[in-house]
């Protein structure tokens, strides 16, 4: 049995509210803790998306912290105006990011210390956020403070857009999901440069190539696509060579159903076959379990600023071997496009604040998890 800390994911997308048919706040998390992971961070790109104090604070208040609220739905029986007890829905630890948009520039300030990161996106994906408007862009980099993150999802040449912004604004640039050779070379260059640049790469990027959509069909789509052979490796060496700073789910779900709907949404679950997939490749030989450290708990802690908790550990299995199957997933989409992939390395226990929360493949407490804020 090998202890590591609780992982972190920094880049999870739990769907709630408003896409609660893909994901909630209770499966998500479970996904999260059954996956090795006691704390994530959660992307604005909900239907009704994460742009206001108002949309952040509904967030916390539906993951459970504010336990005590007025019940809006017995707001509608007159006399009935009770306040209800709300326990906590989250088996993890759950932060949020906030969303860029024209009018959540005004909000900076009032969300600034309760979310980790802004998320701007400055391609096309997944729900309204887009932004490519150079003027707006400008207001944005200038207007979130310096000393937190900028995370972006900016796929092939809008990489060096960001990177422009970033630089003439003096901020901090956090890359999510590099998938392509040139652009690992691109944050290469720029940390040569002494800016202050970070980036992820996704589990999906690491193990599948474009190869593996003729197999996957609409299972294997997602924003950024599925890369070459070459554009892997280059992933690898970024690994190898430190460019890559963290490795995260982009977990992604959405149902089976919809993702045979033309046009097919964009995405692929994550949080419960990431950290298998890292013990196989550890297994082969082509990571160390510093790595997993490194790129999943000690590099995501210090750049996002997120408060370590006592008592907090995800057990493994490393000779474990088996076949990811579908069948006991958390995640309430119930697939993976790793099904059937032979892996060597299996989350045996999870302990959060002292408290065993999952062994063997059950859960052992009801949902432990707390909203955290930034360290300072
Ligand atoms: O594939 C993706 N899915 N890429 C994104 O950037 C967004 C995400 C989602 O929210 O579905
Ligand atoms: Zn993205
Ligand atoms: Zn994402």
């Amino acid at each position: 049995m090998i202890q590591l800390p609780g992982l972190i994911d920094t880049h999870v997308h739990l769907r709630e509210p408003g896409a609660t048919q893909k994901e909630d706040f209770e499966t998500g998390t479970k996904a999260a803790i059954a996956g090795g992971y006691t704390v994530v961070l959660d992307m604005p790109n909900n239907p009704e998306t994460t742009t206001s104090l108002k949309a952040l604070n509904k967030k916390i208040r539906l993951a459970g912290e504010d336990r005590d609220f007025t019940d809006h739905q017995s707001e509608k029986t007159p006399g009935k105006r009770a306040k209800i007890e709300h326990p906590s829905r989250i088996y993890c630890d759950v932060g949020f990011h906030f969303g860029a948009s024209p009018d959540s520039i005004a909000h900076f300030q009032a969300v600034r210390k309760k979310v980790f990161g802004l998320k701007i996106y400055m391609n096309h994906t997944t729900g309204t956020l887009l932004i490519e408007d150079k003027k707006i862009l400008e207001e944005i980099f200038s207007s979130w403070p310096s000393h937190k993150v900028i995370m972006v999802h900016a796929e092939g040449e809008t990489l060096e857009k960001a990177i422009r912004l970033a630089r003439k604004f003096k901020k901090r640039l956090h890359v999510c999901h590099l998938s392509l050779k040139d652009q690992i070379e691109m944050v290469k260059k720029t940390k040569l440069s002494n800016m202050d640049i970070t980036c992820e790469v996704t589990a999906h990027h690491l193990f599948l190539t474009r190869e593996d959509v003729k197999r996957l069909g609409p299972f294997g789509m997602m924003r950024p696509p599925l890369a070459t052979k070459t554009d892997q490796g280059a992933l690898w060496n970024g690994i190898k060579d430190g460019t890559v700073d963290t490795i995260a789910s982009d977990h992604a779900p959405h149902t089976k159903e919809e993702k045979q709907n033309i046009p097919t949404p964009n995405g692929i679950p994550g949080l419960e076959t990431t950290l298998p997939l890292l013990l196989n490749a550890v297994s082969e030989k082509r990571l160390t379990m510093d790595d997993i450290i490194r790129l999943c708990h000690t590099n995501p802690a210090r750049i996002f600023n997120i408060p370590i908790q006592k008592d907090t550990y995800t057990e493994i299995d490393p000779n474990n071997r088996y076949s990811i199957n579908d069948k006991h997933l958390f995640t309430k989409c119930k697939w993976t496009p790793f099904k059937g992939m032979g892996v060597k390395g299996k989350v045996k226990r999870v302990i959060l604040r002292g408290q065993t929360i999952f062994e063997n493949g059950e859960f052992k407490t009801g949902p432990i998890g707390k909203v955290i804020y930034p360290a300072s």
